[in-house]
């Protein structure tokens, strides 16, 4: 369930009532999924390993579960009720900013069955709320904005404590069907997205948060994107061509980055004498050849694009693939149009714990024909992470403003792991370019010849 779509005003009075009512529903929808996946994450392995720290990039599980009961405290509870706190005491332990992840496990944090009686006990008090409250008014509460920014958030981190759970070793605790055979894209590799002014952004998406936002103009001169994300097979080719092994491929950093940790393929993955295997959520496979890369950090994706004599995708060019409709010169919600995410479209949501063989789902495809740019896995562009003009922080400067910057790059998409109510076209993730955990991909791009 993503967020509400928009409305335009209603004919009568019982029009808006039943918009009203509408929208309560997909509201708690989108909690009460969020929260099932929550409980999943936290109920698959046992009390050591929820408060156990498997690398010093992640949290222990049972720290995000309590953080993402602070964040619904803090922004339902507290600021849209006006109620009191319900143990002060813990808010600084569960602040994001007052401990780096790597401290965190040496906080006197709740224990797992605390833990969980908190964010019962919140999400409790937080669905009162939900029932009485006027979703319209201040900004903080139009459209249910704060209930699905708290739906995005706890998704943010059920994707998080997903990444815990690809780190951990030991064995398999999740399981998920793989997605369907698909008729895969037989089309041409690349096509060309023209030039001139498209939109980007939005002003209209309701729960799009404050990066997202405003919707503006922006010119992108003509260029050739890949249809498919970048693939598995295609990856090795540059592996076995000596990629790692060649400056010249490498930006400075990326070469020192490289040298000095001594990479040599993506993340989890390992060479036995006959072949490449990859560890995936506690099992250890061959190497998919036809599946998009994953675990590839910025300064790998970047390689790989000079290696190929391509490059990244800019940002702006990435969402212009992915929303400009050249017929109508709308910008569409998703590549596919206006209606939200359904299992035809994209892998999405966890349904699967691995990206869909490239050039899989058809019905999402943009109208230029580039495929997969939803779901499947996060796209590294080659963009700074940075406000657009007429920004402004909403509702709190430490989600967005604080990073932007150019330490950090802009991925773009979502990834099989992203829930659809915190994905979107518009919607905008970033990391550091060595970030290598997280479920990231890319596909590469060419600048059009101008004559
Ligand atoms: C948008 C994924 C970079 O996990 O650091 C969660 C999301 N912000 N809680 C992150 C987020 C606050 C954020 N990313
Ligand atoms: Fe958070």
């Amino acid at each position: 369930m993503t967020g509400p779509t928009n409305h335009t005003a209603s004919a009568t009075d019982d029009d808006a009532v039943m918009d009203a009512e509408a929208l309560r529903e997909r509201t708690l929808a989108a909690l009460v999924t969020a929260r099932e996946r929550t409980e999943l994450l936290t109920s698959c392995v046992e009390g050591p390993d929820l408060t156990a720290q498997v690398s010093p990039l992640m949290s222990p599980l049972v720290w995000d579960l309590a953080h993402i009961g602070n964040q619904e405290e803090l922004w339902i509870l507290r600021a849209v009720a006006g109620q009191e706190a319900i143990h002060p005491e813990i808010d600084s332990l569960y602040d994001a900013f007052e401990h780096p992840r790597s401290e965190r496990p040496s906080l006197p944090l709740l224990e797992p069955e605390e833990a969980r009686r908190y964010v019962a006990d919140v999400r409790g008090r937080a669905l009162d709320v939900l029932q009485g409250a006027a979703l319209h008014g201040p900004r903080l509460t139009e459209a249910g904005f704060a209930f699905g920014m708290i739906a995005q958030h706890e998704q943010q981190h059920d994707e998080t404590m997903l990444i815990t759970h690809q780190l951990r070793r030991g064995p398999q605790a999740l399981t998920a069907p793989d997605p369907a055979p698909a008729a895969l894209l037989t089309g041409p590799a690349e096509v060309l997205v023209p030039g001139g002014p498209f939109t980007m952004g939005t002003s209209s998406e309701p729960w799009a948060l404050d990066n997202e936002r405003p919707a503006h103009r922006r010119e992108v001169a003509p260029f050739f994107i890949d249809t498919v994300p970048v693939t598995n097979g295609a990856y090795r080719a540059f592996i076995d061509d000596g990629g790692y092994d060649d400056p010249r491929w490498w930006t400075t950093q990326g070469w020192d980055h490289v040298r000095r940790h001594a990479l040599t393929a993506p993340l989890f993955w390992r060479r036995d004498s006959r072949q490449w295997l990859r560890r995936r959520f506690g099992v250890t496979e061959e190497v998919p050849a036809g599946e998009p890369v994953l675990h590839v950090c910025w300064y790998e994706a970047d390689a790989y694009a000079r290696w190929a004599g391509r490059r990244l995708p800019t940002e702006a060019e990435w969402e212009k693939a992915a929303r400009h409709d050249p017929v109508s010169d709308r910008a569409l919600r998703y590549p596919w149009g206006d209606a939200d995410p359904g299992p035809e479209h994209a892998n999405l949501g966890q349904r699967h714990l691995r990206p869909a063989p490239a050039g899989s789902y058809p019905a999402g495809e943009s109208p230029l024909g580039v495929r997969q740019l939803i779901g499947d896995v996060w796209e590294w562009t080659s963009s700074d992470f940075a406000p657009y003009p007429g920004f402004q922080a909403f509702p709190y400067a430490e989600y967005s403003e604080v990073f932007f910057g150019p330490e950090y790059k802009v991925l773009r998409g979502g990834s099989f792991a992203a829930d659809a109510v915190a994905c979107r076209g518009t919607f905008r993730n970033w990391d550091y370019p060595i970030r290598r955990q997280i479920f990231s991909g890319f596909r590469t791009a060419r600048s059009a010849e101008v004559s």
